[in-house]
């Protein structure tokens, strides 16, 4: 079972979308190991995004992550990193295809509701840097032999 960080960010809590897009990962199978709302600092931010350090939109994106609450998910599930990524649709949310949820949701390319991570090693990364091992709860599904 692989497990991956999603951050449903300022936007999604604003605009009251987080209920809406968490049951569409409880929907398709994806198991809840980890959930807290977050006021996120710099010093996270940047630490969250500094593979991002010196592009032209960093230091917006910094603002955009620090604006207010952002929900800090662990998924785990098959392949929970690619399906993730999938269902977030494009980073552009005005190119992002309809049926995924920035598709649905979103038209902008900063306020694009929600971070998935890109690779199993950086979902390690990433979910070390938002939530301490006890903050991960692992327990048994009765429909685990039907989902995956
Ligand atoms: S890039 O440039 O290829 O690294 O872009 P990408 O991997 O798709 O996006 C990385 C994160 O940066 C955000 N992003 C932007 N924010 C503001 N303005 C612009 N132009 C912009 N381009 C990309 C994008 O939402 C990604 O955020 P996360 O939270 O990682 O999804």
């Amino acid at each position: 079972m692989q497990r991956t960080l999603v951050l449903l960010k300022p936007d999604a809590v604003q605009r009251r979308l987080a209920g809406a897009i968490l049951s569409r990962f409880e929907a398709k199978g994806l198991r809840l190991v980890g959930l807290k709302l977050v006021q996120a600092d710099r010093a996270l931010a940047e630490k969250h995004y500094a593979v991002h350090a010196g592009k032209p939109f960093y230091e917006s994106l910094l603002s955009f992550l620090t604006s207010g609450p952002t929900i800090a998910l662990v998924l785990e599930g098959r392949e929970a990193v690619t399906v993730v990524r999938s269902m977030m649709g494009a980073t552009d949310g005005a190119k992002s295809a309809p049926g995924t949820i920035r598709g649905d949701y979103a038209l902008s390319v900063q306020n694009n509701l929600i971070h998935g991570s890109d690779s199993p090693e950086n979902a390690a990364t990433e979910i070390a840097l938002w939530f301490t091992q006890a903050e991960l709860l692992g327990y048994a599904l009765c429909d685990a032999s039907w989902v995956s």
